[in-house]
C-alpha cells in the first residue's frame, strides 16, 4: 500500500462536469484494488454523498470541521463506510456548510487539513463545489497533496479549467499553507466516443494546447448508464453498459496512482 495518505481535490469552475463522478468512480476503484479510500464531501449539495449512499447523523458532517476550530483527526471520527464498499469510508456533505462560504473564517483554511490528521486511509478523495476562490475550495486546496481538473469536452469545460487553474495559481502564489500543491491532470469526461462530434475534437485539441501535458488519456466516454446509475445510488460499474467508463477509470487509476496499480 501507499507509504503515506494521498490526498486529492477533484476541481473545476464550471458545474456539471464530473467532478462527483469522477470522484466516485476512483473510490469505487481504488477500493475494489484493496486502497483504503476516503473521500470528503466538500460541496453543500453532498452529491457524492448521497450517492454513495450514506447517510450522517444530525450535525456530524464536514460542517463539523469546517466550522470549528478543535478538529484534530475528525475525519476518522465523522467517516462512515459505504454500502458500496466497506473500504470507503465518507466524511458526509450537508447543506449547512454553504454559509461557511462568505464568513470571514480567521485560520479556517487550515481545519480540514488539521482534520486528515490520523486517519487510517491510503488515498482521500476531495469532491469540492464549482465555486473557486471561495474558503471551502481553499481548505480542501490547502488539505491536498494534488488537484485534478475535470471538464467536458466544449468551451465551457475548457473555460472553467482555466478559471480553476488560474484560481490554483493564484494560491499558491498568495497563500502560504500549501506550496507544493501539485496539479495532477486534467480529465475530460463525457466524451461522445460513439459521434465524436467536431465541435467535441476541437475542444479537446484547445484542451490539449491550454494546458501543456496535463490533459489525461483516455477520454471518460459518455454513457447514459452513469446517470441510471446516479438515480439509483449505484456505482455503474454494476451495469453492462457502464463498463466502458469503468475501464476508463481504471486506466487513469493506473496513472494517478501507479504504485497501487502495480500492486493490483
Ligand atoms: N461519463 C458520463 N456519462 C454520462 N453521464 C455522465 C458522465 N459523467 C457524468 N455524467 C453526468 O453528468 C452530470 C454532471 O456530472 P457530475 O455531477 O459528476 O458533475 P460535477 O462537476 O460534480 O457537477 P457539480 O458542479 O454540479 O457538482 C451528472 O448528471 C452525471 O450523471
Ligand atoms: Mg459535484
Amino acid at each position: 500500500m501507499i507509504a503515506r495518505m494521498d490526498t486529492v481535490t477533484l476541481a473545476s469552475e464550471k458545474g456539471g462536469v464530473g467532478k462527483t463522478t469522477l470522484t466516485v468512480g476512483f473510490a469505487a476503484e481504488l477500493a475494489r484494488r484493496g486502497v483504503r479510500v476516503g473521500v470528503v464531501d466538500v460541496d453543500p449539495r453532498a452529491t457524492a454523498t448521497t450517492w454513495l449512499d450514506v447517510e450522517a447523523p444530525a450535525g456530524e458532517h464536514v460542517g463539523a470541521i469546517l466550522g470549528s476550530d478543535d478538529v484534530a483527526g475528525a475525519a476518522a471520527d465523522l467517516a462512515l463506510p459505504s454500502p458500496w464498499n466497506p473500504q470507503i469510508h465518507v466524511v458526509p456533505g450537508s447543506r449547512d456548510i454553504a454559509g461557511l462560504e462568505s464568513a470571514q473564517q480567521e485560520y479556517g483554511d487550515l481545519r480540514l487539513k488539521r482534520a486528515l490528521d490520523g486517519w487510517d486511509r491510503d488515498v482521500v478523495l476531495i469532491d469540492s463545489p464549482n465555486r473557486q476562490g471561495g474558503f471551502l475550495i481553499r481548505a480542501a486546496l490547502t488539505a491536498s497533496d494534488r488537484v485534478v481538473y475535470t471538464t467536458t469536452p466544449d468551451e465551457d469545460g475548457r473555460a472553467g479549467v482555466e478559471w480553476a487553474r488560474w484560481n490554483v495559481a493564484r494560491y499558491r502564489q498568495l497563500s502560504p499553507l500549501n506550496p507544493n500543491l501539485v496539479e495532477a491532470g486534467v480529465i475530460v469526461t463525457r466524451w461522445p466516443d460513439t459521434i465524436p462530434t467536431i465541435d467535441a475534437r476541437n475542444a479537446v485539441t484547445a484542451l490539449e494546447e491550454d494546458n501543456d501535458g496535463l490533459v489525461l488519456h483516455p477520454l471518460v466516454p459518455e454513457r447514459v448508464a452513469v446517470r441510471s446509475a446516479r438515480a439509483a445510488e449505484v456505482w455503474w460499474g454494476d451495469y453492462d453498459r457502464g463498463e466502458p467508463v469503468a475501464t476508463a477509470i481504471a486506466s487513469l487509476t493506473d496513472q494517478l496512482w501507479p504504485n497501487i496499480a502495480k500492486e493490483a
